[in-house]
């Protein structure tokens, strides 16, 4: 992980690669940025005056000083106006600023922290450290790069161009502990989001429900959590029929992941966070048409997730009681897997009528659920799964979709994903949809008949039929926002890693 160092510094003194000023719609350079001004003779005001940066959010203006100054070049970034300027904005500016610093071989990039005398009219969350830890978190999160899988010349040259080697953030000495703080948080966050996003820019072939609980038993140790895997065998016994369904067709053994972080003492109840790992989603007898099946190797995202998650948990020692739960398995189509019409036995003892053998993800999340409420006393349950495809007709890669049984958990999930930029939006799980997974032959079925649409609402009304108790349960479908979601700092074709800094924000956030 690229280091970030605080330090104390007069920023028109200061030595780096580029030095970088956050910067409102309505500000006109004043304070710091008039003298810097006067050092480039004027170039900041002749940008403003021929509108080549007006503080506009996701506007970059790069200057290089050509000796004028101490630092090599000098980066204003927009926030937007001061309604706008969330915390997101800091974070997309800084994501834009580092992928671009990479570009221009700055070895070091120092961003100025505005004082809390410059931010009259920000939004109120915008409080010096916060911002701190916005601009570390977006850049980290910018400038992370996948390139196992390239030759070692290709490598050696990726190695050579991606110079960004550190970070600096400029404050004064009295912040310089908050921020300090805020950056180690930021770190350690983005660390888990490489994780989960690592995860899931393996190919299928190396990511399989083996390796992801190999990975967990790794992290495991080296975060200090408790994991334990189940395998099949154990599955069995569990009566887990859902979830070997799908597996059936496939020679990749699946694995039941189970990590957990205790702390906050074994006696309070912990919150369950389930992730679906579809390691490859080739649909199963139902097979996915041949164009960008590829990208079905994204399909344990959810997993991923899980597991990112937990490693924040664990490494952010947060103090709170967290349980991570994997259900892992290949859906292949093969002599042995089910087959449309095929009726399972789910471990909670409901029978499944199996008619598209795609709808796996629900399939194995019905037996995690029971296990999950079964075997643990949550305070609340919410899954995370690449669910459905129609998730992206409904809010396309800008939210993820909350289907749930309780009010004021969607709403902390939802507020958490206006602080995190990792959004959610609630849908309504009226009864009527319920009865679109009740079968004729069995007690459920896994899609519903052609024609009752509502797709990404009747995969979670499938998933509630699994929860046991009264705990309050939320399903986050991340189909739509775990890849490629064109946010500056994530990955372009890419996995996100959404749903790691949801969550950690979620649960910093719990009241006791
Ligand atoms: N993994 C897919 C959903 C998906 C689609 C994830 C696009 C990411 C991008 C899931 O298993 C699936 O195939 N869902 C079906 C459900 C249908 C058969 C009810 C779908 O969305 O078409
Ligand atoms: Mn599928
Ligand atoms: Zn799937």
């Amino acid at each position: 992980m690229i280091p970030i160092k605080i330090k104390t510094d007069s920023a028109l003194a200061h030595k780096t690669d580029c030095l970088v000023f956050f910067c409102r719609k309505e500000e006109r350079p004043g304070g710091v940025l008039k003298d810097l001004d006067k050092k480039l003779n004027g170039a900041l005001a002749s940008a403003y005056k021929d509108q080549r940066f007006e503080g506009n959010a996701g506007q970059i203006l790069w200057l290089e000083t050509l000796g004028h100054l101490d630092a090599r070049a000098v980066a204003l970034v927009g926030l937007g106006e001061a309604k706008d300027a969330k915390l997101e904005a800091v974070r997309q500016g800084a994501g834009s600023l580092a992928a671009q610093a990479k570009k221009n071989k700055s070895k070091t990039v120092s961003f100025l922290m505005p004082t809390t005398g410059e931010l009259k009219g920000f939004d109120a969350s915008l409080k010096g450290a916060a911002i701190a830890g916005a601009a570390s978190e977006g850049a980290l999160l910018g400038l992370y790069s996948f390139d196992e899988y390239k030759s070692k010349d290709k490598k050696d040259k990726k190695d050579k161009d991606a110079s960004v080697q550190s970070l600096v953030l400029l404050t004064t000495s009295a912040a310089q502990a908050e921020t300090r703080k805020a950056a180690s948080r930021a770190s350690l966050v983005a660390q888990a989001v490489y994780t989960t996003r690592d995860l899931g820019a393996h190919p299928g072939n190396t990511a399989t429900p083996t390796y992801l609980a190999k990975e967990a038993q790794r992290l495991a140790r080296a975060h200090k959590m408790t994991c334990k895997i189940l395998k099949q065998k154990d599955m069995e016994k569990l009566g887990m029929g859902s979830l070997l369904g799908v597996s059936r067709g496939s020679n990749e053994p699946p694995a039941f992941i189970i990590l957990e972080h205790w702390g906050a003492g074994k006696s309070k109840a912990p919150t369950l966070v389930v992730g679906k790992g579809v390691t490859f989603d080739t649909g199963g007898i139902s097979l996915k048409p041949g164009a960008s099946m590829d990208e079905m190797k994204m399909d344990m995202m959810g997993g991923a997730a899980t597991i990112g998650l937990m490693q924040a948990v664990a490494s952010l020692n947060l103090k709170c009681n967290v349980v991570g739960i994997v259900p892992a398995v290949e859906n292949m189509p093969d002599g042995l897997a089910i087959k449309p019409g095929d009726i399972l036995k789910s471990m909670s003892g409901k029978t499944i009528e199996v008619l598209n053998t795609d709808a796996e993800g629900r399939l194995i999340l019905a037996d995690a659920l029971t296990y999950a409420t079964t075997k643990y006393k949550p305070r609340a349950v919410v899954d995370m799964a690449t669910l459905t495809g129609a998730v992206l007709m409904a809010l396309g890669h800008h939210a993820a979709a909350v289907v749930d049984t309780d009010a004021a958990l969607a709403q902390e999930l939802i507020d958490s994903g206006e602080r995190t930029g990792e959004r959610a939006w609630r849908m309504p799980l009226w009864d009527e949809y319920e009865k679109g997974v009740k079968s004729d032959i069995a007690d459920l079925k896994n899609i519903a008949s052609p024609g009752v649409g509502a797709g990404t609402i009747l995969g979670g009304a499938f998933l509630k039929q699994f929860v046991e108790g009264d705990v309050p349960w939320a399903h986050l479908d991340i189909a739509g926002v775990a890849w490629g979601d064109g946010k500056p700092y994530n990955p372009s074709k890419g996995p996100s890693g959404f749903g790691v800094r949801l969550l950690v924000d979620y649960l910093e956030h719990l009241k006791d």
